[in-house]
């Protein structure tokens, strides 16, 4: 069977930095990976590169068998997507934006406001009717955003930080429908700063550092003896606490 997502040495660059560095990483279908990385370590570019938004600079990426240099299409129609921005559009409704994701994966308008009522009712999202996205709180659009990716039902799903902003009810919630994606045999990919969440919740983790793959593994694989996942990220990442400005 196809990898649901393999990497070959993919590098980007921006100019003169690399964000991503040589990156060679392959999951198997079902897998529920979890990217941890300190800021600008290049998670979001990983995503970006996976879900074909941006370009590698070198490499290649497969999707469930489909290379994105010459198939992305077939491969984006597999995938659900909450991007680190949520790139919403702002001046349409949530019904609205939905509505116009849902078209673009061949959903008919009923069966998209089915899903779109249950989606809604199981994040507890509930905005006026005539409510703009661009009115939405933060968290209400981060909601808005994980309906999108999921309304179509992608085999394979990206989340750039989904529980950033996210109330604790909420945070429960959406653990339960990926786990539940999971057991469907959905393969899952999310970054998150919250080291516990992810110990938690990822059986696959990969620990990302200056673009560069730290670890990659089961949490029991990476740790070394009984370390959780915090104090074995501060060793691979390195690092002391810094404290103490100089004019406070
Ligand atoms: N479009 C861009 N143009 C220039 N530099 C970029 C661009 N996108 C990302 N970078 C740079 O690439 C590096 C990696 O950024 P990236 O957003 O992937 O980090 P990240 O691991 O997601 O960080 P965070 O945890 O803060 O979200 C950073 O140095 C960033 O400034
Ligand atoms: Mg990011």
């Amino acid at each position: 069977m196809a990898p649901a997502l393999e990497l070959k040495g993919v590098t980007k660059r921006f100019g003169e930095k690399v964000a991503v560095d040589d990156l060679t990483l392959s999951i198997e279908p079902g897998s529920f990976l979890g990217l941890v990385g300190r800021n600008g370590a290049g998670k979001s570019t990983t995503l970006k590169m996976a879900t074909s938004l941006v370009e590698p600079t070198s490499g290649s990426i497969t999707v469930l068998g489909h290379d994105l240099r010459h198939d992305s299409l077939a491969a984006r129609r597999l995938m659900g997507v909450m991007p680190e921005d949520m790139a919403l559009l702002e001046l349409l409704t949530g019904a609205q934006y939905l509505h116009f994701v849902g078209r673009m994966y061949g959903l008919e308008d009923a069966e998209i406001d089915k899903r779109g009522a249950e989606l809604f009712d199981t994040l507890d999202l509930k905005p006026g009717t005539r409510t703009l996205v661009a009115d939405y709180s933060f968290g209400m659009k981060k909601k808005l955003a994980l309906c999108a990716a999921l309304i179509h039902g992608p085999k394979l799903l990206f989340l750039d930080e989904p529980f950033e902003g996210i109330d604790a009810i909420t945070n429960r919630t959406i653990k339960d429908i990926l786990l539940a994606l999971q057991a469907k045999g959905v393969t899952l990919v999310l970054t998150s700063h919250i080291l516990e969440v992810v110990e938690k919740l990822c059986p696959l983790i990969a620990i990302i550092d200056e673009g560069k793959l730290k670890g990659f593994g089961t949490f029991d694989e990476l740790r070394q003896g009984g370390e959780s996942l915090e104090s074995l990220f501060v060793n691979l990442v390195g690092g002391a606490p810094r404290g103490g400005l100089s004019w406070l």
